[in-house]
């Protein structure tokens, strides 16, 4: 039998994630034991040179099937139609063009590090986040594919492998951590860290969009191996939270310990960028690992980038648990 895939370990500049370079094109057939490449890399994996997906988008939706059992359909997940693709409803559009219109995110401040470089650490980066951490059960996958990058040296998209930072965690944070619980809540609501300092006071949420527990360390359903997971400040509740049970709000006891997690989380040695090519498709599983993008001049160019979120094996805690984000009449039988 031919090989389906090349495996080149770690990503560049990094000591986790792998490239996988495809025998055939995906018109061919979706190559067997890409989830196991993904899950023996720390949840991280390049497959580049997948231009033959622009023009067959249905090719993205078989490939994210193998990472999991259900690939979400964003017209049943309460997602704004105009980030949905027109004929593939489970591909999720990241853009600032039109109908998308999503700006690029804030530039850092200062926008280098003192030597020039790229900022990677939290708090001086900041967007660190897991997909959808905001629901119950989350998600497992992402699948990211660049149909139109932006230029080389922005727009850049950013993980930090959860596995390594909580293995590194001094035994002081990993006692604190251990059976803790983060609060983790919608983006772009009064309940975000900004929101919180602003004293804002529209903090009510919908019954299928509460704020929702999550385990700080999650035990991997497929590894068995711990990780961190937390977001930081626009994805964690600053009202009630960031933990369960810690002093709450943007000044606490808990705020305190969320700085210092996300500092080490995104310590550079734990970090990747991941600088854009047409074609590229990143995989990471949410699981195990936090993202972040970087600015690009959303006056000067123009972003296109498709996703699809795999569920189905988020663990044992989870077993069994309704959607917390579906109201109850919209849930499939
Ligand atoms: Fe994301």
């Amino acid at each position: 039998m031919s090989v389906a895939f090349d495996v080149t370990k770690p990503l560049s500049g990094t000591s986790f994630g792998a490239t996988v370079r495809l025998a055939r094109p995906l018109s061919q057939g979706i190559p067997e034991g890409l989830p196991a490449v993904l899950a023996e890399a720390n949840g991280l994996m390049l497959i580049p040179g997948l231009q033959e997906i622009a023009a067959k988008p249905e090719l993205l939706v078989k490939l994210s099937r193998a990472f999991g059992s259900e690939v979400e359909d964003y017209r049943h997940t309460l997602t704004s139609r105009s980030s949905v693709h027109t004929t593939v409803p489970e591909i999720f559009l990241v853009s600032n063009m039109a109908p998308v219109n999503r700006n690029p995110p804030r530039r850092p401040d200062p926008p280098t590090t003192p030597d020039g470089g790229l900022p990677l650490q939290y708090p001086h980066r900041k967007g660190w986040h897991t997909d959808q951490s905001y629901r119950r059960p989350p998600p497992d996958i992402s699948l990211f594919y660049a149909v139109t990058p932006v230029a080389s040296d922005r727009g850049q998209t950013l993980f930090a492998d959860g596995t390594a930072a909580y293995a590194a965690l001094p035994d002081r944070l990993k006692a604190k951590v251990d059976g803790l619980q983060g609060l983790h809540c919608q983006p772009g609501t009064a309940r975000s860290r900004e929101g919180a300092l602003a004293g804002r006071k529209d903090i009510e949420q919908a019954p299928n969009a509460r704020s929702q527990p999550q385990p700080v360390v999650r035990i991997h359903p497929v590894t068995g191996r711990p990780a961190l997971y937390i977001c930081e400040w626009g994805q964690m509740d600053w009202v009630d939270g960031p933990f369960v049970g810690l002093q709450p709000g943007p000044h606490g006891e808990g705020a305190a310990l969320l700085d210092e997690l996300m500092a080490h989380y995104t310590r550079p040695e734990f970090v990747y960028a991941h600088e854009w090519t047409v074609g590229d498709l990143v995989v990471w599983d949410n699981r195990c690992l936090v993202h972040a993008a970087t600015w690009y001049d959303g006056d000067k160019e123009q972003r296109m980038m498709w996703r699809t979120t795999v569920r189905g094996n988020p663990g044992a805690i989870y077993e069994g648990e309704a959607r917390s984000w579906l109201p109850r009449e919209q849930v499939p039988a």
